[in-house]
Order: C-alpha cells, then sequence, then structure tokens
C-alpha cells in the first residue's frame, strides 16, 4: 500500500516537471486565435491578409512565394528563429519599422512560448512534424 501511494507521488512530480508544461500547444493554439483573421498554417494553407505561416522557424522574411510584401518586410533580411520571433510579436512595428502587419503585439512571455511551440509545429508543406 505504501509502495503504491509513493508510486503516485512519484508519478505526480514527474509530471509537475514535464518539460511540456513550459510550452503548452493548447494554449498556444488558443493565442493563434489572434493571428487567424489575417494568416494560414497547415496543408494547403493560403496567403490572406499576410503570408502563409508553414514552416516559419528558419524562414527568410518576405519569402513567401506569391504574396505581396511591404518593402520593409520584404528588406528587413532576417531569418525567423525563437529569439527574433519573440521580439518581434511584442511590437511588429518596433522590429520591422514599416511593416503592414497591423497587430498590437503580445507582451506576455509564456504566451509567446505558447504561441511558438504551436507554430513549430508545422513544417513547409504545412504538415505537423
Ligand atoms: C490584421 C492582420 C494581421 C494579424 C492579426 C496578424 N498579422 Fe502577421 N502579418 C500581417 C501582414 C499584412 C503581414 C505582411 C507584412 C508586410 O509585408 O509588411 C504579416 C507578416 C507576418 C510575419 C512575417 C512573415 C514573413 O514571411 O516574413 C510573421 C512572422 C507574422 N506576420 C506573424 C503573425 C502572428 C504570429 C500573428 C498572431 C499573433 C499575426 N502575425 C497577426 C497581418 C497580420
Amino acid at each position: 500500500m505504501r509502495l503504491i501511494a509513493s508510486a503516485t507521488l512519484l508519478a505526480l512530480a514527474a509530471m509537475a516537471a514535464c518539460p511540456a508544461s513550459a510550452q503548452d500547444v493548447t494554449a498556444g493554439e488558443r493565442s493563434w486565435n489572434k493571428c487567424r483573421a489575417c494568416h494560414q498554417l497547415g496543408e494547403g494553407a493560403k496567403n490572406l491578409v499576410g503570408p502563409q505561416l508553414n514552416g516559419l522557424f528558419g524562414r527568410h522574411t518576405g519569402s513567401v512565394e506569391g504574396y505581396s510584401y511591404s518593402t520593409a518586410n520584404k528588406n528587413a533580411n532576417i531569418t525567423w528563429d525563437e529569439a527574433v520571433f519573440a521580439d518581434y510579436i511584442k511590437d511588429p512595428r518596433a522590429k520591422i519599422p514599416g511593416t503592414k502587419m497591423v497587430f498590437a503585439g503580445i507582451k506576455n512571455e509564456k504566451e509567446i512560448a505558447d504561441l511558438t511551440a504551436f507554430l513549430k509545429q508545422f513544417d513547409k508543406d504545412g504538415k505537423k512534424m
């Protein structure tokens, strides 16, 4: 009996320490709702008001074919990685002055981490990795 109790405690401790809780994909999907009016993700994603965001991390700014970027975004000359994205999404117009993305930004670090985890699931063809 005591053994079962301690095993349960161990399992609970393991769950609490689980790194998945640091970046929460489900919470990230909720955050993604803020982007959906303008961006698509997944297989067959199309450019809407903004470019599709498949395989964003590792992608170069302004590189989606068939999307008409602003000169500012096209010439920003950055490769999207976690740090750059976090900086950008806090205040897009500060990171890329002249961008035509009209978005106030997300200030909460946890929300940015969750959103990053959500976006990272999609490879360049929109398939979940
Ligand atoms: C009101 C519409 C709108 C919303 C909401 C919006 N975006 Fe954008 N986004 C745009 C537009 C338009 C561009 C193209 C900017 C340009 O060309 O200057 C863009 C560009 C981007 C880029 C650069 C893409 C590239 O290929 O260089 C990223 C990354 C991005 N948005 C992420 C997001 C995320 C993540 C969210 C939600 C948290 C979001 N956007 C919300 C309209 C929007």
